[in-house]
């Protein structure tokens, strides 16, 4: 078992991880600045684990700081979800967005290097594809042109894990292209808890259920598709999770020093409706909404190849959409003001 740093670990999807690993029995660092997440999450996911971690109250971008932590533990690993994620946010706030994905995955990668630290999962997302390329999205193709700062920050995080790997035949990494995640661990004691309004589809239906909003608007149902609404790849955060812990054994498998991307969805696009009514079914909730305008910068349809993660890392998703929505309904009507 191998000692495990990671960074954002107490987010979203970085606390699914954490428990993941730990039931898996390695041991585990959590470095977070909590900008964007509450430590209870952790508090949790240690008591459905039963096991303890290591954490950190640390930015990435503080070079010492990340330099003590990698001091004090001898870190087999390094799983990267540190950064900020919002695609509208990250227009009005671009330099915010390339000091914390570019910058400091740059001081991340110096750390690791100066403690001899080689292994690297990165959470990169289906965005790089951008507009250029074709569903399904297959890694032979093209890294794409994101529209907005935040997708050309995985981008050109990317670009840079590949040269990093080609200069240092030491580095093994991995770009893990998110879908769209969605739900909640099976307990419903950890989840996605969102700040103020959700830009996301899933936490605003899961929302308008427990009454905190009063209608999902859906944007545009005028779109090429089999009823007009927009198409996408939704996975199972616990499914997720367990791509980031085959993505590691792949890793430690590699002889040689390496930089592949791999696509994590479950290849099935789903609609807007589709989320909606299947959410209807399976919590037995109503979901007001009405029909919006276009959000501007929607892809009509995009879903993932998802042959290579599966072939390679051996990565087998397992959950239905019931259990999307059953996990995320758990989640939300048992902590309605989330942690
Ligand atoms: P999240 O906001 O819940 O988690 C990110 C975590 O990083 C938070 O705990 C935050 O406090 C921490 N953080 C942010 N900046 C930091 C810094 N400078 N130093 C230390 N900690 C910092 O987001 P998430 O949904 O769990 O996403 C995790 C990663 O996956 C992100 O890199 C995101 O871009 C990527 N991703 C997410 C999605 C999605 O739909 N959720 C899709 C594709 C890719
Ligand atoms: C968005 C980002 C993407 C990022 C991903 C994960 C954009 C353009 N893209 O993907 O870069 O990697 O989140 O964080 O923001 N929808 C509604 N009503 C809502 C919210 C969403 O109808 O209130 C629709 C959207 O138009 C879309 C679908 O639901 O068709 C999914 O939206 P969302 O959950 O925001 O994910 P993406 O847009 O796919």
């Amino acid at each position: 078992m191998a000692k495990i740093l990671v960074t954002g670990g107490a987010g979203y999807i970085g606390s699914h991880t954490v428990l993941a690993l730990l039931n898996k029995g390695h041991q585990v660092v959590v470095v977070d600045n909590l900008f964007n997440a509450s430590y209870e999450s952790l508090v949790r996911v240690q008591k459905l684990a039963n096991k303890s971690l290591t954490f950190a109250e640390v930015d990435i971008r503080d070079k010492a700081a990340l330099s003590q932590v990698f001091a004090q533990e001898s870190v087999d690993a390094v799983i990267h979800f540190a950064g900020l994620k919002a695609v509208g946010e990250s227009v009005q706030k671009p330099l915010a967005y390339y000091q914390n994905n570019v910058e400091g995955t740059l001081t991340l990668v110096e750390v690791m290097k100066q403690h001899q630290c080689y292994h690297l999962v990165f959470s990169s997302s289906a965005t790089v594809y951008g507009e250029a390329n074709q569903p399904p999205y297959i890694e032979t193709q093209p890294l794409g042109n994101p529209t907005s700062p935040y997708g050309k920050t995985k981008a050109m995080v990317e670009q840079i894990l590949m040269d990093v790997a080609a200069s240092d035949q030491r580095f093994k990494i991995t770009n893990l292209r998110y879908f769209n995640p969605i739900g909640a661990d099976i307990s419903g004691d950890i989840g996605e808890d969102p700040n103020g309004i959700p830009n996301n589809l899933m936490p605003f239906v899961a929302q308008v259920a427990v009454g905190k909003r009063e209608k999902l608007a859906i944007f545009g149902d005028d779109y090429p598709t089999k009823d007009g609404t927009c198409l996408r790849d939704y996975i199972h955060v616990s499914d997720l999770a367990q791509g980031h812990v085959d993505a590691l054994n792949w890793l430690f498998n590699q002889q040689e020093g390496c930089c592949e991307a791999f696509n994590l969805g479950t290849g099935d696009p789903l609609s807007v409706l589709d989320i909606v009514r299947g959410f209807e079914q399976y919590s037995e909730q109503k979901i007001a909404f009405e029909i919006a305008p276009r959000r501007s910068g929607d892809l009509p349809a995009f879903w993932a190849d998802s042959d290579k993660a599966r072939s390679q890392l051996q990565w087998t998703p397992v959950k239905t959409l019931q259990d999307m929505m059953v996990d995320t309904w758990r989640w939300q009507s048992k902590n309605p003001n989330g942690y």
